[in-house]
């Protein structure tokens, strides 16, 4: 018995040993392409082209080895696995997914995804930059056809009902289109409902405040600020983070060396503001994953949906509040040289949350932003189960932003184009956005019985009490549970877009007063 034990906890130790080289070289190549994106010279360009191709080769290569395939096996035939614990079974599971739908995608169909990813990226580029769809097309075509392949293929191997929700699954295990189609049903009146309430209010906000000019180096003072009030340290001899400039804001890193980007716009100083906010929830969460689960797949994210929950809290349900901007306004006046020196608390937290239909996701505030998110969402799903095609997709995404939002779209690069996610191979991703937020409506509701005072902590100018709440609610967990499981477990119930509306009407009547 003790031989065969031995056994086990050999195997596990080793499959342990292979996925902790695969997080060290994903860890590198994510340092590369952040270099790419932030420092490398134009020249370069070429070289890294070929860094990233052989990276992702001997990546493949490390993931689908067959030794994997076999330590697994001797794993889940063994007689003892039950004697495995929790943490030990969900990192076995967590590997085998992996190696599953690695392994049974051919060889083949990855390169030729990843080739025509590049082909597809520049062609949505140049098609965006001349406002015609009828470029693009051809390469969307190949892109989806290649996504619907692979589709199929990972149904089989996750056994989901269809290929839709195979593609779903990536970026939210477990997640359903028909369960999503009811949530979005939901959450579509619901928002519709506060949209037209503020937007027939007779208090509106003077967002032309938000247009004065702020020089780049003061917003980087800001941006300093604002990591240090959110407890992500970017100087400190000691820091794990550093902030750096980029066209698209994103976060990359693991543990011990997450970086943000931001994008600083001198006449819309607010929008880096919200960018680091963002990328710095989402940096939290990946350096607080538990020390001890590292080089472990369980020390992962729980899914895209809740890590956009954790940026999205903490730019918006945080960031965009009252109590936040009572604290931190006359810090930002003292930041930007007389400026903004006299902005009203009331008036700049009306004009940094003011809501309106618009026609563009990224520009979008709180409320609306789930309307762009179902409208992706539907058509994503409908053309999954061939109910609309590549070609009719100008028209069908126009039909639904006069219908949802009420806007024309004049040409297909302020519509179809705007977004780089299909033209990247990305189908599935778009509705781990909303869910985030719908994520982060339960978590608050949450936090507010754990920590009924954290608004005065906030405008005292601490974040340490809510930071910790989301420590020990959400990143300790890591990728323990699959999203439905977590929900649940932080919150006692299931994934529900009330809290989340709650929470938009009691703010929202605050500053509309309707
Ligand atoms: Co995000």
């Amino acid at each position: 018995m003790a031989g065969s034990m031995n056994e086990l906890a050999a195997a596990y130790k080793r499959l342990m040993e292979k996925v902790k080289e695969m997080l060290i070289f994903q860890s590198a190549a994510s340092i590369i392409y952040w270099d790419m994106q932030t420092k490398m010279p134009p020249r370069a360009i070429t070289l890294r082209s070929q860094q990233l191709a052989l990276m992702e080769k001997i990546g493949h290569k490390m993931v689908t080895d067959p030794e994997i395939g076999a330590l697994l096996e001797k794993i889940l035939d063994h007689p003892d696995f039950d004697s495995l614990d929790e943490v030990q079974r969900r990192n076995v599971h967590l590997a085998k997914k992996e190696y599953d739908e690695r392994t049974k995608l051919p060889e083949e169909l990855v390169v030729e995804t990843a080739r025509q990813r590049a082909v597809s990226i520049d062609t949505w580029k140049k098609a965006k930059a001349a406002r015609d769809y009828a470029r693009f097309r051809p390469d969307l075509e190949k892109m989806f056809e290649l996504r619907r392949r692979a589709a199929e293929i990972l149904m089989d191997v996750k056994g989901t009902a269809t290929p839709y929700d195979a593609l779903i699954d990536i970026f939210e295990p477990g997640m359903t289109a028909d369960a999503i189609s009811r949530i979005f049903g939901e959450l579509r009146s619901g928002l519709v409902e506060i949209v037209e309430k503020c937007v027939s209010a007779p208090r509106q906000p003077d967002v032309s405040i938000l247009r004065r000019r702020v020089p780049v180096e003061d917003q980087r003072r800001v941006s300093e600020a604002l990591a240090a009030f959110i407890g992500y340290d970017v100087k400190s001899k000691e820091a794990g983070g550093r902030i750096d400039e980029t066209e698209h804001p994103f976060t990359t890193g693991y543990y011990d060396d997450v970086r943000i980007t931001t994008h600083y716009h001198e006449d819309r100083f607010a929008s880096s503001i919200f960018s680091v906010l963002h990328e710095g929830g989402h940096a939290l969460y990946d350096q607080n994953l538990p020390r001890e689960w590292m080089y472990q797949p369980v020390g992962t994210a729980c899914s895209y949906g809740f890590h956009e929950s954790q940026s999205r809290f903490v730019e918006n349900i945080v960031g965009r509040s009252r109590e936040f901007w009572s604290h931190f306004l006359p810090e930002l006046k003292g930041l930007t040289g007389g400026v903004l020196s006299d902005l009203t608390l009331d008036g700049f937290v009306h004009a940094i949350n003011k809501v309106e239909p618009s026609k563009i996701r990224i520009e979008a505030d709180e409320v609306t932003y789930g309307l762009h998110i179902i409208i992706r969402f539907e058509i994503e799903r409908d053309l999954f189960a061939g109910k609309v095609t590549v070609p009719e997709l100008p028209q069908v995404w126009n039909e639904k932003y006069r219908e949802y939002l009420g806007v024309e779209v004049e040409h297909d690069s302020e519509g179809v184009m705007q977004d780089t996610h299909w033209a990247g191979g990305s189908f599935g991703y778009f509705p781990s956005y909303a869910l985030g937020n719908i994520y982060g409506g339960q978590l608050l509701a949450a936090m507010e019985r754990d920590l009924p005072g954290w608004r005065s902590r906030i405008a005292a100018g601490s974040f340490a009490e809510v930071k910790r709440w989301l420590v020990d609610h959400v990143h300790r967990y890591g990728n323990l549970y699959d999203p439905a499981d977590l929900i649940k477990r932080v919150t006692g119930e299931g994934i529900t877009i009330e809290p989340f509306l709650r929470y938009l009407d009691e703010k929202y009547s605050a500053l509309y007063g309707y």
